[in-house]
């Protein structure tokens, strides 16, 4: 087959299908080429927190990104249920960020100060109060980082809602289609070959996720990578934590809707692989026991592995490909790519689109900081 398109998206996860949806909107006609299922890699294995605070500790670019993106969630999520009657289960009841020890504490105090200089409803609990603001956590803590604007919700509804949302607005999306490689006319990228056929365009955008680097040589094979996660789910009739228990080191535990809650996660870096290993279910009960004794009475639902796609330094690549002037990059998200999406979906859309990033942060994810050698 042969197909012609105002944009391509190479990606079904989150970040192609919130720039599809953006794209859309805006009125152009948009492909997403996914080599699977939307939603099945990354994105439908993650967790689902919009933890700006809890994971981004230091004021910059990325946090900026992540604040702005979580800011954008309540109005997204309600003009995709309008739009695809999916529920994405967004639930803002804050998260606690709890010390296990005292020098966490110490750590942890630090960090609660430095968000409080912009965010005064960030406070540090002493042990009582981060019992009494969560009952069912362990009174063992040695306090804890009330955060209350990190939410969370349901990742692979936000994904398949994006999706639908771009479809919504005559979009088209072909599952089961792997892009092999870039068309060129001249030196000018046009279309790209793929296993459903040949697909047109003057915009292409490259979201693959931590695939990315087989179909954009310009990404140093070393620079983009996985780091598998590991995540089991509870399910339980008794009453449930209310808020996300989150530990400095990346563990945590999310409550969803209906007394299910999900643990997670481990973290290997360069391993493609999607098994769960005993070893990492044994690790991830007994922690959440430890923190939330309650849940030793909970019932095991299933184990899942996902592979966050990570860069060299953390950040994610998002911008215009620095030799290819229609090819566009968005990927590297690591371990907030939920978070993201909302942003990320926009100003890659906009971009796209031919209008300049309105927010002069934005340039420090491009691609070129890996070519002028910033790291
Ligand atoms: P992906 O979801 O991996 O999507 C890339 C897509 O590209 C895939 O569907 C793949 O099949 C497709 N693809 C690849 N190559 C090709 C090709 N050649 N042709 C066509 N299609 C191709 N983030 C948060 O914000 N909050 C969390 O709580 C959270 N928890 C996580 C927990 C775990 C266990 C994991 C693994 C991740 C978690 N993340 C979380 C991170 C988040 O899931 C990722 O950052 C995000 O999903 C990345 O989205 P993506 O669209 O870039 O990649
Ligand atoms: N942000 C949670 C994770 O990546 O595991």
């Amino acid at each position: 087959m042969e197909a012609h398109y105002d944009a391509l998206v190479i990606g079904g996860g989150v970040i192609g299908a919130s720039t599809a949806y953006q794209l859309s909107k805006m009125g152009y006609k948009v492909a997403i080429l996914e080599k699977n299922q939307i939603g099945c890699e990354a994105s439908g294995a993650a967790a689902g927190i919009l933890g700006a605070q809890a994971e981004i500790d230091e004021e910059g670019p990325l946090l900026e990104l992540a604040i702005r993106s979580r800011a954008l969630f309540p109005n997204l999520v309600a003009e995709l249920k309008e739009k695809t009657n999916i529920d994405v289960e967004l639930i803002q009841k804050g998260l606690l960020k709890v010390a296990t020890t005292e020098a966490e504490a110490n750590v942890l105090q630090d960090k609660a100060e430095r968000h409080r200089r912009w965010d005064s409803d960030v406070r540090w609990l002493s042990p009582d109060a981060a019992s009494e603001a969560e009952p069912l956590l362990t009174p063992d803590t040695y306090g804890a980082i009330s955060i209350p604007k990190d939410g969370q919700l349901m990742p692979a509804k936000l994904t398949h809602a994006l999706a639908h949302g771009a479809l919504y607005h005559q979009a088209a999306i072909y599952e089961n289609c792997h892009v092999h490689h870039f068309i060129y006319d001249n030196k000018k990228v046009v279309g790209v070959r793929t296993s459903a056929g040949n697909f047109y365009s003057d915009q292409v955008m490259v979201s693959a996720g931590a695939w990315t680097k087989e179909l954009v040589a310009a990404i140093h094979p070393k620079h983009l990578f996985p780091i598998k996660g590991e995540c089991i789910s509870l399910t339980t009739n008794q009453p449930s934590i209310q808020k996300t228990i989150f530990l400095d080191e990346g563990f945590y535990i999310v409550p969803k809707a209906g007394g299910r809650v999900v643990i997670g996660a481990t973290k290997r870096a360069h391993d493609y692989t999607k098994h769960v290993s005993a070893e990492a279910i044994e690790f991830l009960i007994s922690k959440a026991i430890s923190l939330v004794p309650s849940l030793a009475n909970a019932s095991f639902e299933k184990a899942w592995a996902g592979l966050r796609p990570q860069t060299v330094d953390g950040w994610p690549y998002l911008g215009q490909h620095p030799e290819l002037d229609n090819v566009y990059l968005a990927c590297g998200h690591y371990r907030n790519g939920i978070l993201l999406s909302a942003i990320t979906g926009k100003i890659m859309a906009e971009q796209m689109m031919g209008e300049h990033p309105k927010h002069s942060f934005f340039t420090a994810f491009r691609l070129q900081r890996e070519m002028e050698g910033t790291y």
